[in-house]
């Protein structure tokens, strides 16, 4: 129910004004957002891959319903593309972007999906002469077909281009079988929106039991998984899987947000293992926060409680 109340009020505009006005929620999104500046993302990228770990960034903000909005925010990437790499922090693959469709055109009343591709299309050029990867990221349930569309086009000139599946959805393990293919690189993840009955998994065990069959799919394929989840218990399943298929560290990674479970990002570095950390930055980190709170009740107590404190 909590969680049902706060995805609803991710997509409120009403609330959206009043809580981003606030400054004391400011310095709490400071746990799970790097900054509002490219250059806030790019001194914790450059703290976290000295702690032996990999991001992925995201400029944050999604639904953008003008074309000059969606112009901007590819041209940040490719900014921020390029400040990575002169800074010596790209290469490798070491620091990649994670983009939303939505932030750079899918959802525009005209020509949306071929603005999203072309946009992509100038960012995953930017992230090639930088020395790295792009990573299309999942949003709700409709944009499913067209997001994979998208990927699927642009993969013929950017093969390492990266995409998501969400294990809340019942379609999820039939595209993990698609997409399980030589150099396809998939995050898997169980999807921090909400769908109607037939199309998403309502009940929690159940995500969690898809989520370890597409992961099961994955790693038993030839591409390369991103296990993007904060759950102890897939995260040891996973583990077990690379063991038993006798894959490298270097073929599968782990992925998990900023601010959370940091000392279990430290600790699977420790052992081996590729770790990255997904890092936003931005002043439209609304949308983002109201998710990372629905997912867990423990953070919005911690919310309240600044909150509460400063007063
Ligand atoms: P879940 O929320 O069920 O938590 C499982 C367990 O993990 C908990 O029981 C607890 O043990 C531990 N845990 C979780 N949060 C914790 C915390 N704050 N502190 C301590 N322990 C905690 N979604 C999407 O729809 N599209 C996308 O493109 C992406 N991209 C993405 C990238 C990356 C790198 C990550 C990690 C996640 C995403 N997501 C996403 C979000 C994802 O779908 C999901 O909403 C969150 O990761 C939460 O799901 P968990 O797998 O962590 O499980």
């Amino acid at each position: 129910m909590l969680r049902q109340a706060l995805l609803a009020l991710s997509a409120s505009n009403r609330a959206r004004d009043l809580i981003m006005a606030n400054p004391l929620t400011r310095d709490v999104v400071q746990r799970f957002v790097a900054g509002e500046a490219a250059d806030d993302a790019l001194a914790v990228t450059r703290r976290l891959l000295d702690d032996g770990l990999l991001v992925s960034i995201d400029f944050l903000g999604e639904d953008t319903i003008e074309p000059e909005h969606a112009t901007a925010v590819t041209e940040e990437y490719v900014r921020l593309l390029g400040e990575l790499s002169a800074a010596g922090l790209s290469g490798g693959g070491r620091a990649e972007v994670s983009v939303k469709p939505t932030a750079v055109g899918l959802g525009l009343a005209e020509h949306g999906e071929k603005t999203a591709t072309e946009n992509i299309a100038r960012i995953a050029t930017a992230a090639r002469n930088a020395g790295t990867t792009v990573t299309v990221d999942m949003e709700d349930h409709t944009r499913v077909d067209a997001t994979l569309r998208v990927v699927t086009e642009l993969r013929a000139d950017f093969p390492d281009l990266g995409c998501v599946i969400q294990s809340y959805l019942r379609r999820s393990a039939d595209d993990c079988a698609s997409l399980a293919m030589a150099g396809s690189r998939v995050r898997l993840c169980k999807g921090a929106y909400q769908a109607p009955d037939g199309v998403g998994l309502a009940v929690k065990a159940e995500v969690d039991q898809s989520y370890a069959r597409c992961l099961r799919v994955l790693m038993d394929g030839p591409g390369y998984p991103m296990l993007a989840t904060h759950d102890p218990r897939l995260i040891a399943i996973a583990a077990s899987k690379a063991q038993l298929n006798g894959r490298s560290a270097d073929s599968f990674e782990y992925q998990l947000l900023y601010g959370i479970r940091p000392a279990e990002q430290s600790r699977l570095a420790a052992g081996g293992a590729q770790v990255r950390v997904y890092l936003p930055y931005g002043d439209d980190w609304y949308g983002y926060l109201v998710r990372r709170l629905a997912e867990r009740p423990a953070n919005l107590v911690f919310f309240l409680r600044a909150l509460a404190s400063r007063r």
